[in-house]
């Protein structure tokens, strides 16, 4: 069966007096288990970036729904393909919480990717983690 794969970014607006976190992650993962999507959510303190892959219908329904789901803002996505197979067959939706860091981030994620992930997948994901995260130089 032909898949897509979405990747986004966002800006989390999460009630810090609230469980919205886990509430996302647990209906992410019931929702998911019925609608056939897999994938990988990373939440960095501030930004979402999450991967979502399922049949066509499945995605573009999904992808409505996010983009009305006021606990997050400024929905971007930042790729759309036809994937032959899924990198994250075993995930329902895993959540990554990471560092702000962008290079601590980046290490965060790597360690954490099944080997289903081919390398030019993980490849973009390493480099979009730097979309999300805020760099800090020294002045
Ligand atoms: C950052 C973020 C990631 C989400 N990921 C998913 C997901 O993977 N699957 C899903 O069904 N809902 C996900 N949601 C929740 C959806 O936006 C939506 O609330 C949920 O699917 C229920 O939709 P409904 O109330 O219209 O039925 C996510 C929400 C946010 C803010």
């Amino acid at each position: 069966m032909q898949l897509t794969s979405v990747t986004y970014t966002s800006l989390a607006r999460l009630d810090p007096q609230s469980s919205d976190l886990d509430q996302i992650h647990q209906v992410s993962r019931t929702r998911n288990s019925a609608d056939g999507i897999t994938g990988l959510l990373v939440f960095n303190g501030t930004h979402f970036l999450q991967i979502i892959e399922g049949s066509e219908k499945a995605i573009e329904d999904l992808v409505d729904r996010l983009r009305k789901d006021s606990r997050h803002s400024g929905f971007e996505i930042r790729d759309k393909r036809k994937i032959e197979r899924r990198s994250f067959p075993d995930w329902r939706m895993e959540l990554v919480q990471v560092n702000p860091s962008f290079f601590e981030a980046r290490d965060a994620i790597a360690e954490r990717l099944p080997e289903t992930v081919p390398e030019a997948i993980r490849a973009r994901l390493l480099r979009m983690t730097e979309l999300i995260s805020t760099i800090e130089f020294p002045s």
